[in-house]
């Protein structure tokens, strides 16, 4: 996936949905000679990313990840960072962010005095340094449920979005316990799941098989206090905010 996303030729359409130009800026540009055009089938144009780059920019669409829904625009995510995301980050906080991929939400996280994003495959954090590299964002490539280099009781909030989605119970479970070490006695998480009630879900083999009871229930097992649910913003997932009391 990250593979296509990062092709070094996309098409026109691809350009101007990523939003480097409008269609009759990018067209301008070829015209003129000043964005050279590869022609392909069905009468598509391939266009260079450098080129691309070079002339305008890098938009917010190439963030990897914007392509599921960018949470300045689509309703569903917009809700989810406004209503539940902002309220519980502050400037003073240590933070994690779990499967940061391209930084989609780390923008609203990076805000937080350290922020730790963690992730399991080493090529992600090559992708998410193409936008995000500053002093308080730390990478760790973790063994894939596992917090290394971040000290005990040190951090405030956990973030996790689009990742435990796709992960099955023991693996969920291996993180939620891992996750108990390295936050601080009144440390608040939002983690994003999948809830195959839903038939988006149901319908995609690539979502784990969860849903809200089970998830309460191995958040509760595992130590932690539930402090709200959202099981209906989101269309195949649901929210789950709790704390280590
Ligand atoms: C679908 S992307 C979501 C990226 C980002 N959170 C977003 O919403 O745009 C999944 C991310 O989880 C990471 N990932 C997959 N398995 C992981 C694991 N066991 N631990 C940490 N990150 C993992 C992937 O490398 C990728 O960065």
């Amino acid at each position: 996936m990250l593979r296509d996303f990062r092709a070094e030729k996309i098409t026109l359409l691809h350009a101007v949905e990523r939003g480097y130009a409008t269609r009759a800026d990018l067209e301008k540009a070829v015209r003129s000679g000043a964005l050279a055009a590869e022609a392909g089938t069905n009468k598509s144009r391939f266009l260079k990313v450098a080129d691309l780059e070079k002339l305008f920019g890098k938009p917010r669409g190439d963030i990897y990840g914007m392509h599921w829904g960018d949470p300045e625009h689509l309703a569903p995510l917009a809700f989810i960072k406004n209503h539940y995301l902002l309220p519980l980050i502050e400037k003073e906080f240590t933070g994690v962010e779990i499967g940061p991929g391209g930084g989609r939400w780390t923008q609203y996280l990076k805000k937080m005095k350290r922020l730790y994003v963690v992730d399991f495959y080493q090529e992600m954090f090559a992708e998410f340094s193409r936008h995000f590299t500053a002093a308080n964002i730390i990478p760790i490539k973790n063994n894939g449920s596992d917090f290394p280099g971040i000290g005990d009781e040190e951090v405030d909030f956990l973030f996790s979005f689009g990742v435990f989605v796709h992960f099955e119970l023991p693996l969920i479970e291996s993180y939620l316990r891992n996750m108990q070490r390295v936050l601080k006695h009144g440390a608040k998480l939002l983690i994003h799941y999948s809830d195959k009630r839903k038939i988006m879900a149901a319908l995609n083999p690539g979502f784990g098989v969860n849903d809200p009871d089970t998830m309460r229930e191995l958040v509760t097992n595992c130590g932690y206090s539930v402090v709200q649910e959202d099981t209906t913003t989101m269309w195949h997932s649901s929210i789950i905010i709790f704390m280590r009391p």
